[in-house]
This record gives C-alpha cells, structure tokens and sequence, in this order.
C-alpha cells in the first residue's frame, strides 16, 4: 500500500518537474523571442538616428556651402567702387536674406541634436549678464528688434554655461517678445539671482497667450494659428530649443500670460554658482590685423575664391589650393603661418591632411573650416592635428581674426605661383 502510494506520489512529483521544465523552456523561448525583438527594433531605431543624423549633417553641409559664399560676396560688394542706391539695395537684401536663412538652417540643425540628445554644450563659469547685454547688443546691430523699446535690468549672477547656446536663449526669447509686440512696444529683461538660481524674464504687452497656447509653445513645431498669409514667419522651433537648452544646463524654461492681449513672460532659470576667483573675460576682437601667409584649401570654387579675395583686400598673402592632395603639397612647401582647411575635401580629406602634415613636421596654425559643428567634430579636428575649428558659414570677422591672431610672422618669401593659378 505504502509502496504503491510512494510510486503515486513519484509519479506526481516527476511530471510536477517535467511540466515545470516544460513551462521553464516555453518561457525561455518567449523571453528569448522577446529579447530579440526587442534588439531587432534597438538595431532599427539606431539605424533610423543614425539615417537622421546624417541626413542633418547633410543637409547641413548642402546649405551651408552657398551661404559662406554668398556671405563672402557680400562682404566683396562692400569693397567694390559703384555704389549706387540700387546696389546698396540689392546688397542689403542679399545679406538681410541669407542671415535669415542661416537663422532658419541653424535652428533647424539645432533641433534635431537637441531632440535626439546629440546637442552637447561648452560649459564654462559664465556671468549671465554680460551673455545677456552681449546678445541684446547684436541683436540691435543686427536691426532684429526695430522699433521695439528694450529695457534691461540685470545684476551679475554667474552659471556654468555655453556661451553662444545662452545668447540663442536670449535672441528666441527677445524675438519672440519683438514679434508679438506692436511696433512701438517695450520688451522688458530682469536678471536676478533668486533662492542660489539665476533667473531671467522676458516680458512683453503684447499678443499674449490663452491657457491652451502657453501649454504648448515648448513643444515641438508648435505654432498659434496665424491667417493664411503668415504674418510671422518661424518654424515653431524657438522655444523648443530655448527650454532644451535650459535643461540642458540643469535650469527649466516656463510661460505665464493673462491671457491674449494682455502680454507674456517667459522665464528661464539656470543653476547660479560662484563668480570664479579670477574672472574670465569673454572673448575680446583684436582689431591688430598682421599681415600674414595664409593658404586656403577648399574644394569649393565659389567659397575658395571669395575667401581668397576677402583676406587680400585685408593684406594677407594667400596661396589656395582646390583639393586635398596640393593642399598638402602646398602646406608642406610653403609652410605658411595659418592655413585655412576644409574637411569635405575630395579624397584626401582635411583630417587626413592635417595628420600627414604634422607627421611630416609642418608647425603652421591649422584651422579647420567645415560644416559640421558638432563637439565631436571639433575633437576629431584637435586629434588630427588642427590648432582651431569654425564652422561654416563662418563669419568674415571671426576669419579675419583667426588669422590676424595667428602671431603671423609673416617672413615666409613672397607667393609662389601654380598652386591655383586663380
Ligand atoms: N512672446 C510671445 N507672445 C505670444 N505668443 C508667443 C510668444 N512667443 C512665442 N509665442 C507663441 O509660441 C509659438 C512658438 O514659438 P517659437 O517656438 O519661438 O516658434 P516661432 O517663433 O518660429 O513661431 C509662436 O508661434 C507663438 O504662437
Ligand atoms: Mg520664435
């Protein structure tokens, strides 16, 4: 009987076994089909970013070509002799026009990095209110707020902070106020330090927001409705960015309205810090220009040309070179104080040539010039050997300054021809 009961409750226990190895090896086989689901759409999510990334960076590239030329003409115009009202015309809609363009691709290009995470920042202790007179600044020499009264009111308050990610704050905010203001509206900055956050408000008496709008204007795209014809131009990209950037810097970004007609202010606060014990002055333009030796090596006619001919009217001697292999060629002969690089060059690319260059033992300043103007970007430029690194379109005066601050000694014997006979 015992015995009997004994095989029975064996036989109970080796099929509670074979059934649990059974469901064990089931759900083995889910979790192992699960786990390669998920990696089947991992893998596809990270070939869809890496399509998007490059595609900006593309994109990027394209445009941004056409506008360094188109900029550098400008700024060849102004040199030029007739200038009659028309010309003066003309030359000030091409300019107005492509800064807005640049505007437009640069937001563009910024979004997709923030949104996909790839926007890393240049941090460093920063006192806000020199960013903030320094963006208001160029925005009134840039005539971007006509007509509006801009009223600041700031005390110093240090952050660690991007610089130029700061100003961008700054312009959207300020712009915003401008667009949604009457003609001759005021627009009314405060920066305070409160509770150890610097806090800086942007308001202005105008449109204003209804409860709806203000929860949506941080989200991407996101525009109120506007009559067929647009009276606004935009992308719906400014606050977005604005708020991204405010994260981005360990702060947040917010707006409050009375409602439509009654104004808006936006609110952006960042962690403060302590002034360093040694302040570091913000970027100062040297107008010492030095008469230097500068080669440029680019692919693209129109950019090599027009940069070619700015640095001469400037005094510069400038040999130029259309591809990667003369510019090497050209570098090593003639080892000019600075030399000006593109990185898209055909075959030999700029990083490979800045490589060979200082393997070979060339000490000229190197400056990468390129579309691409991720931090990675410029970290492969430093690793291959280059001194600095400005994106395209760079704009003239940063140029001319790059190499006036080159410490050219400029004893390097005058042109020689057949590099580019142009
Ligand atoms: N100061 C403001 N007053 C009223 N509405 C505003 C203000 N700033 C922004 N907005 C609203 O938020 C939207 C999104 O702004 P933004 O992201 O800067 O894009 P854009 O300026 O290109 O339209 C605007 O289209 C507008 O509807
Ligand atoms: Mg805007």
């Amino acid at each position: 009987m015992a015995t009997s009961r004994l095989a029975w409750l064996l036989t109970i226990l080796s099929s509670l076994i074979l059934v649990s190895a059974l469901l064990a090896l089931i759900m083995d086989a889910r979790t192992t089909a699960r786990r390669l689901r998920i990696q089947a759409s991992l893998a596809a999510a990270q070939r869809e970013s890496r399509a998007r990334d490059e595609f900006l960076a593309m994109l990027g590239h394209e445009l941004r070509n056409p506008l360094a030329s188109i900029f550098n003409a400008v700024f060849l115009l102004d040199r030029a002799q007739a200038q009659s009202a028309d010309w003066k015309y003309a030359r000030d809609m091409i300019e107005r026009q492509s800064l807005h363009l640049k505007r437009l691709l640069d937001d563009l290009l910024d979004v997709g990095r923030a949104v996909s995470g790839k926007m890393s920042l240049d941090l460093q202790p920063l006192d806000l209110d020199v960013v903030v007179r320094s963006a208001l600044d160029m925005l009134a020499s840039a005539g971007r707020t006509p007509g509006r009264r801009i009223d600041y009111r700031g005390a110093s308050v240090w952050v660690r902070g991007d610089r130029t990610r700061l100003e961008q704050v700054v312009n959207n905010l300020v712009c915003n106020a401008g667009d949604h203001t009457p003609g001759d509206g005021s627009i009314e900055l405060r920066l305070a330090e409160v509770s150890d956050m610097a806090r800086l408000t942007v308001r202005d008496y105008g449109a204003g927001l209804d409860a709806e709008t203000a929860a949506r204007v941080f989200d991407l795209f996101y525009q109120a409705r506007q009559p067929v014809h647009r009276p606004k131009s935009g992308m719906g990209i400014g606050l977005t960015l604005v708020r991204r950037i405010a994260e981005l810097h360990g702060g947040r970004a917010d707006v409050s309205s009375q409602g439509p007609g009654k104004g808006a202010t936006f609110t952006v606060t960042l962690p403060a810090i302590e002034p360093p014990p040694v302040m570091p002055q913000l970027e100062r333009r040297s107008d010492a220009r030095h008469r230097c030796a500068v080669l440029i090596v680019e692919d693209s006619e129109d950019a090599r040309q027009s940069l070619r001919r700015l640095l001469e009217l400037e005094g510069h001697r400038v040999h130029s070179a259309g591809d990667g292999a003369s510019g090497l060629a050209a570098l090593l002969e003639l080892q000019p104080d600075i030399a000006l690089i593109d990185i898209g060059l055909p075959e030999l690319d700029g990083y490979d040539l800045a490589r060979q260059a200082r393997a070979a033992g060339v000490r000229t300043r190197l400056i990468a010039i390129s579309c691409y103007g991720l931090a990675e970007d410029k970290a492969k430029a430093g690793a291959a050997g280059f001194d600095d690194h400005i994106t395209k379109p760079a704009s003239i005066e940063q140029v001319l300054d790059l190499v006036s601050q080159a410490g050219c000694a400029s004893q390097s014997g005058p042109p020689k021809p057949g590099v580019d006979p142009a």
